[in-house]
């Protein structure tokens, strides 16, 4: 059997040219794939050439296997170059797609501010902390009992007078008026020595002023021990009113009243705007009453759990708002809640 070999060549360069042309052309991988697979896969055009070559006249295979190895290695480059190009191709298409421009300035983030009210309760509570004491938080919506009742206030005394309370549809509930019944929430919890301070949120029935909300902020102190002494006392206020309002700072306690502290004391401070002389923030007293205070009076120790013959203790109370306008001068509590940013942006 003879064949035909330059026909055999030329069907074989026409192949090759077929395929080229269309390995060039491909528009993705896997048209390019698929292209491979049908001319040199298992059952591939080439490679049932190649096949054949095994029946041919051995004079012949060498010649003929020359020209189909020339065209599976032209077929081979074109498929790869092509894929390389079209891999190339994807990448520049995602770089562009995704490109950033690293030299645009960044988005401002917009930086917040510690409101003054938690601001100033955290740095009553560093001097404090200092000192020992933890802070607790009691709840907002208190019992009458925790409130009144067992801060030495019955029902129907006259001292009730001293707090306009907002009361809620639920009975024995009321908004609290003052911190005070977390003393009696603590000593409930904890045994001697004691040392808490409590910060919170209070509510009175009141006429809004620069000087009066009916929602405003209040932080307590109570310290229990056995032989807790008013000089304690004394001698930490001090050490507060010096790290509030510069070191060295003259204080005086005046006598007070209050149901559950005996005896009672108000906590003056030599006024932080005119340093003594007189001036409208002081009434031209030339003091400023910062908090009020006193010993434990025995019958809350009981109702707190505590013998009032073994243990001592002083408990005093602040309005938060008095102390933050001394510390950045403002004049009217009521900018604390209105949620202004042009007033709270002052205190980044
Ligand atoms: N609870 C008082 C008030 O709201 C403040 C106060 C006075 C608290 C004397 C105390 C204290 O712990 O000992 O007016």
């Amino acid at each position: 059997m003879s064949i035909d070999l330059a026909g055999l060549t030329r069907q074989l360069e026409l192949l090759r040219d077929e395929i080229l042309a269309a390995a060039a052309a491909a528009p993705d991988l896997a048209s390019l794939e698929r292209l491979q697979i049908d001319v040199l896969g298992r059952k591939g055009r080439l490679t049932a050439v190649l096949r054949g070559i095994g029946s041919l006249p051995a004079d012949d295979r060498p010649k003929v296997g020359a020209v189909a190895n020339a065209v599976r290695a032209a077929i081979e480059a074109a498929v790869a170059e092509r894929r390389e190009a079209l891999r190339a191709e994807a990448i520049a298409t995602r770089i562009a797609s995704e490109r950033v421009d690293v030299t645009l300035p960044g988005r401002p983030v917009p930086r917040g501010s510690r409101h003054p009210i938690p601001e100033t309760i955290a740095a009553i509570a560093e001097v404090f902390g200092q000192f020992g004491f933890v802070v607790y938080e009691g709840p907002e919506v208190e019992t009458d009992v925790h409130n009144f009742q067992m801060l030495n206030i019955p029902l129907d005394h006259p001292a009730r007078d001293l707090w306009d309370t907002l009361y809620v549809d639920l009975d024995g509930y009321l908004l609290r008026t003052h911190t005070s019944p977390g003393q009696i929430r603590v000593m409930a919890r904890e045994r001697p020595p004691i040392r808490a301070l409590l910060p919170g949120r209070c509510f009175r029935y009141e006429a809004v002023d620069a000087s009066h909300g009916f929602e405003f902020f209040q932080v307590e102190g109570l310290m229990i021990d056995e032989g807790t002494s008013m000089a304690d006392l004394r001698g930490l206020l001090d050490e507060f009113a010096g790290a509030l309002f510069g070191a060295g700072r003259a204080t005086r306690f005046r006598p007070g009243y209050y149901p559950f502290t005996e005896p009672s004391v108000a906590f003056d401070v030599r006024c932080v705007v005119c340093d003594g002389a007189g001036c409208p923030a002081c009434s031209r007293t030339g003091w400023m009453t910062i908090l009020g205070a006193g010993m434990v009076h025995p019958v809350v120790l009981q109702y707190g759990g505590l013998d009032p013959e073994r243990y001592q203790g002083f408990a005093f109370g602040m309005g938060v708002e008095r102390i933050a306008n001394l510390r950045h001068a403002v004049a009217d509590l009521r900018y604390y809640l209105e949620n202004d940013l042009r007033f709270l942006e002052q205190f980044r």
